[in-house]
């Protein structure tokens, strides 16, 4: 999977993918990652890329132009047979992040997001060039680089080979419907807390219809609305 970022904050996206399993996927090749600096592309010599909204209001919107012309270069590094990937813009307006969402984009081969910031962008460049416009929750964040990250990372784990045992997240939360069962390590005491006995029994069907029960349990009381 190649990622490119168009952000006017590439050391947010490389400076949170440089750790832990992101990192290892991208040392192992079963990641690219690659960020565009939209002010590269201000096109005037004091590397304006915002300006003041038609019709007046406050705040700033980013400028169409750069936005394009960053695209374009993006697009002008991939090998001309290859079909332009999909375009994500994150925004709260978008539609809200699923799991079913990450399951389809881990299929495709590249990503290109685009993180914006201050009030918006030019509408005219999200019709141009965007594709899908995605939200991760009903909140309002500062611009769209933690967005992007946290849509990368979603996806970035369900790209074959990027979680060591292939596999491994098969019964995770939202994988099954449900959310996790609680899990225990050694030592089987701490903290005047003991391990449930049904776990030390080494009967693992008991220990599978357990683990199920906790599932719906927690699923019941927690988000009832994912029953
Ligand atoms: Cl994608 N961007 C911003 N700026 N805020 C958000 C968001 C995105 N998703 C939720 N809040």
């Amino acid at each position: 999977m190649r990622f490119t970022v168009l952000t006017l904050f590439p050391e947010m996206i490389y400076g949170a993918t440089d750790h832990s399993i992101f990192k290892r996927g991208l040392e192992q090749g079963h990641l690219q990652l690659d960020c565009v600096n939209i002010r590269d592309f201000s096109g005037n010599k004091h590397n304006q890329v915002d300006d003041y909204p038609y019709g007046g209001g406050l705040g700033m919107v980013m400028k169409a132009r750069p936005i394009y012309d960053a695209y374009q270069h993006a697009l002008s590094k991939r090998p001309s047979t290859q079909k332009n990937p999909r375009f994500i813009y994150l925004t709260p307006a978008g539609k809200p992040l699923t799991q079913a969402i990450a399951n389809e984009l881990a299929n495709e081969e590249a990503l290109f997001l685009l993180c914006g910031h201050y009030e918006g962008i030019d509408e005219r460049v999200i019709e141009e060039i965007v594709t899908d416009e995605i939200s991760i929750g009903d909140y309002v964040l500062t611009g769209g680089e933690l967005a992007a990250l946290v849509l990368m990372d979603c996806v970035a784990r369900l790209v074959p080979g990027v979680l060591g045992k292939e596999g491994s997240f098969a019964d995770e939360s939202f994988m099954s419907g449900l959310l996790e069962y609680p899990q225990y390590t050694r030592p089987a005491e701490v903290l005047g807390r003991s391990v449930p006995d049904v776990l030390l029994s080494g009967d693992h069907g008991a220990v599978e219809k357990w683990r199920r029960e906790q599932s719906l349990q927690r699923t019941q009381s927690r988000r009832p609305d994912l029953l």
